[in-house]
């Protein structure tokens, strides 16, 4: 089976995890004060904070960023349900957005209509490793980008997705182009805001001892660092393999798929290579179709106001298109030539 995706792991992890495993230094040490200023410094910012996982990162940005109950979180309707659920568990409510048609993510204008006076922070997501449009700093909001999906990915003027907004947060799960099994880092300019959220990751500690508002557990592993220290070594070659496939791919099915569009200029992750099936196709044949071929698609991703957490009135057609036609195809660095060519046969027999 060619699977949706597989993290790309070599002899260098290994070797650096069983190094801190040997040293007895195993939590928020030496490596994962290395991982999170590259992380940092790869978002061209200044400040970056690693925390267990990317909804971690979610909820202690909006967290910092005031976020609390009364409040109204503007939120992409179109994704996994972690910056929904983040706002969600602060008490705040939240305001889903529908998605460009092309690009499946926000714009700035689609954030302005949806606004409202309670309306106290937005999050914009590079969906799927996709950068977001330029011009959100015209958004008059406190903005978190939600770049779980865009380690690497370059918006159209080149800067780096992570460097939008207050804060930026990114996810390093298994199914993301760099991972450390489970971790997220918070990167921002603001020194700040980057003090509050070291604090906010360890039980509330602005120093040893010193608890100055109630706080949870959120540290990383130093097995983790490590991981993400050699992982992100390896970065720009796992970027463009996916890149190389991602094309390859995209150029051999475009007869038959609908991708998700890039704005001018930028440069996506392929964390996810996504795609429409034609409105002839039945999804569910198709995915069970490909399985039986040896080719593991999977479905693209969740519309929020269908998930039955996150109320909302009223349709949201782009996001309702797109997740009941968006099938997701496999895409990992190290897959084979021969291998993307029997997912492009597959495809093109089954559509
Ligand atoms: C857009 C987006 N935001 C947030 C997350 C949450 O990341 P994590 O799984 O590390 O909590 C994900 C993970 O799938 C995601 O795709």
């Amino acid at each position: 089976m060619i699977p949706l995706t597989r993290p790309w792991i070599e002899d260098a992890e290994v070797a650096a995890v069983a190094s801190v495993l040997r040293s007895g230094m195993l939590v928020q040490g030496r490596a994962v004060a290395a991982f999170e200023a590259s992380v940092a410094d790869r978002c061209g910012r200044p400040h970056g904070v690693a925390v267990s996982s990317g909804t971690a990162a979610i909820v202690l940005s909006l967290q910092a960023l005031g976020v609390g109950p009364g409040d109204e979180v503007l939120v992409p309707a179109l994704t996994w349900p972690s910056p929904a659920h983040a706002a969600r568990c602060l008490g705040a409510t939240v305001r889903l957005v529908d998605v460009d048609p092309l690009e499946w993510n926000v714009t700035p204008a689609l954030l302005q209509a949806a606004r409202t006076p309670r309306t106290k922070a937005a999050v914009v997501i590079d969906q799927f490793g996709n950068p977001l449009r330029q011009g959100f700093e015209a958004v008059e909001l406190p903005l978190l980008e939600d770049a779980a999906c865009a380690l690497g990915a370059l918006f159209g003027d080149g800067r780096p997705c992570g460097s939008l907004g207050a804060a930026a947060c990114l996810s390093f799960h298994p199914r993301k182009v760099l991972t450390t099994g489970e971790g997220g880092v918070v990167v921002t300019d603001d020194p700040a805001f980057a003090e509050e959220l070291r604090a906010a990751r360890n039980h509330g500690q602005s120093a040893p001892g010193v608890f100055t508002a109630p706080g949870v557990n959120h540290r990383l592993t130093e097995m983790q660092g490590a991981l993400g220290c050699a992982q992100i070594e390896r970065l720009n070659e796992a970027l463009r393999r996916r890149r190389r496939h991602a094309e390859a791919l995209m150029d051999a099915l475009a007869d038959r798929l609908t991708f998700q569009a890039s704005p001018p200029g930028a440069q996506p992750s392929y964390q996810t290579l996504g795609a429409l099936l034609p409105a002839s196709v039945d999804r569910e044949e198709f995915l069970a179709a490909c399985r039986a071929r040896g080719v593991q698609c999977g479905r693209l991703s969740y519309g929020l106001h269908q998930v039955g957490t996150v109320p909302h009135e009223g349709a949201l057609p782009v996001t309702e298109r797109v997740v009941a036609r968006g099938v997701a195809l496999p895409l990992f660095p190290q897959m084979s030539d021969e291998q993307r060519a029997q997912v492009v046969a597959v495809v093109r027999e089954l559509t």
